[in-house]
Formats: structure tokens, C-alpha cells, sequence
């Protein structure tokens, strides 16, 4: 396989759907080899890879559970001896309320899943990278809502700012061992998630398109083409970025 992340071994949490499935089908068509891990089925997948010719395993994982993701860190080392680039994207949106009113059992699934989940992926993923001693790149997803506020979203806003600044906290520790550490940034992409929160609230995918400078929501290709850049050498002098890809979003 020739391509920007040919020999490498990277991992996609959320794979199942949306960006996390879009990224996991770009970094394998690049060259790398992608465990697809997901709290669901990711059979389909890791099916589009290996149709793609690519290669692609599938493995269970709930974000949240220290355990759940020390072994999918194990799962793609066992499976083709290490790990070079880790996606943390798996996410959910929780309800859409004001902060007053929202309701602490969502607060603590939200939180537990979007930062939480991603500071424990990281730590298994940076004591591997560290083993292997030869850097490495891991990406978060955040979301615009995790650079600006946009309102409804107190747990979600708090996660993804939680989780910008917990992307640069690590980049700053690792730069010297050449693991870097970036965030993107997404607005609005028409996924399992906004589809759900347009069931919620009608209207709501028109109204985040409206806010668009761009005046549209992306597909989910339009963000793995930026995870797919951050893993490869030629972000090779980035680290510690949250990187908006959003249509303009945040230059407002
Ligand atoms: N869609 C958007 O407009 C948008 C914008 C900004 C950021 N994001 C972020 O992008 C990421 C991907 O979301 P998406 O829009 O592709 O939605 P999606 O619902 O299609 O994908 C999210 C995936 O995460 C998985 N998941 C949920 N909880 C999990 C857990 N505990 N462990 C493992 N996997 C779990 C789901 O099964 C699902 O496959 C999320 O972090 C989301 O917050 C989305």
C-alpha cells in the first residue's frame, strides 16, 4: 500500500458512523492499517475497507471503561505489533437544554463519554507510543463547540472545551518524543448525531447550516480529510492545534 500513512497502525474510536467511520475508510485508502473500534457493531466498516482493499479489524470498546480501552489499545498491538495513530472521536450529544435546566444524569453520561473517554484513550495510547519510542500522532475531536459557545449544550460545550485543553496540555508533554497531539475542530456534519438532534428539535440542521458562513453542514469526508492530514508526516512540525473545520464557523 503506497500513501500518506502507508506501514502505519492507526485506531478510530466511533468508527462505526460518521466521522469516525468516514476517517477510519480515508486513513486505511492511505495506507494504514485501522482497528475500527466502537461501542456498536463496526462490521460495516471494516467491510468498506477490505471492499477498498484496505486492511481493518473491528473491535468493541465503550470509551468510558479504562479496562474496555486498555484492551483496544491491546486488540490493535496484538494484532500488527504497534501503534502509530490514534483518532479519539467517539462522542454523544446529550440533550438539548439550557444550563439550568439540564439534568445531571446526562451531564455525568456526556462528560464520562466525550472527555473522560478521550483523557483514557490518550493515556493508553501515549504509554504505548512512549514503548515504541518513535512518536506518533493523536487526534482528538472536539467540535466548535469546544471553542466557542453556541448554547443548549452545557455538558457537551464543557466536554469539547474540556477536551481542547486537554490536547494541549499533552502536546506540550510529549513534543519531545515527537508524539503529537492536535484537535479538530468540527462544525456542523450531517452524521448519525445531528440527525438525532434534528428528530429533537426540528429544524435544527437548517438552523446550524443558516449559521454557516458557508451557508451549508459538511459531509463527514469534508473532516477525515483533516484527521488524515494531521496523522501523516506532513503535520509533521503540528502539535497542540484545534483546528476549526467548520465553513468559517468561528472567523465570525
Ligand atoms: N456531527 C457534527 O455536527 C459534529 C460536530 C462537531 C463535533 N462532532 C463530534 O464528532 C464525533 C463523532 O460524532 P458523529 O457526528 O460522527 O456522530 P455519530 O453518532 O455518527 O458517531 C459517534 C459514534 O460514537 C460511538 N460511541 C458513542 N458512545 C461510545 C462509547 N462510550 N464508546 C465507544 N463508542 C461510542 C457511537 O456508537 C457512534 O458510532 C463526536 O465526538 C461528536 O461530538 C460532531
Amino acid at each position: 500500500m503506497t500513501g500518506t500513512c502507508a506501514g502505519k497502525v492507526a485506531l478510530v474510536t466511533g468508527g462505526a458512523s460518521g466521522i469516525g467511520r468516514a476517517s477510519a475508510v480515508a486513513l486505511a485508502r492511505e495506507g494504514a492499517r485501522v482497528l475500527v473500534a466502537d461501542i456498536v457493531d463496526c462490521a460495516e466498516t471494516v467491510a468498506a475497507i477490505s471492499a477498498a482493499g484496505g486492511d481493518a479489524r473491528a473491535c468493541r470498546v465503550d470509551v468510558a471503561d479504562e479496562a474496555s480501552v486498555d484492551a483496544m489499545v491491546a486488540d490493535a498491538v496484538a494484532a500488527w505489533g504497534r501503534l502509530d495513530i490514534a483518532f479519539n472521536n467517539a462522542g454523544v450529544g446529550g440533550v438539548l437544554t439550557r444550563t439550568a435546566d439540564y439534568p445531571v444524569a446526562d451531564w455525568h453520561k456526556v462528560i464520562a463519554v466525550n472527555l473522560t473517554g478521550v483523557w483514557l484513550c490518550m493515556k493508553a495510547e501515549l504509554k504505548q507510543m512512549l514503548a515504541q519510542g518513535q512518536g506518533g500522532s493523536i487526534i482528538n475531536t472536539a467540535s466548535v463547540a469546544g471553542l466557542v459557545g453556541l448554547g443548549w449544550a452545557p455538558a457537551y460545550s464543557a466536554a469539547k472545551h474540556g477536551v481542547v485543553g486537554l490536547t494541549k496540555n499533552a502536546a506540550i508533554e510529549y513534543a519531545r518524543h515527537n508524539i503529537r497531539v492536535n484537535a479538530v475542530c468540527p462544525g456542523a456534519v450531517h452524521t448519525g448525531m445531528t440527525a438525532a438532534a434534528d428528530q429533537e428539535r426540528p429544524g435544527f440542521l437548517d438552523n446550524l447550516a443558516k449559521q454557516e458562513p458557508m451557508a451549508r453542514v459538511a459531509a463527514p469526508e469534508e473532516i477525515a480529510s483533516a484527521v488524515v492530514w494531521l496523522a501523516s508526516d506532513g503535520a509533521s512540525f503540528t502539535t497542540g492545534l484545534a483546528m476549526a473545520v467548520d465553513g468559517g464557523l468561528v472567523a465570525r
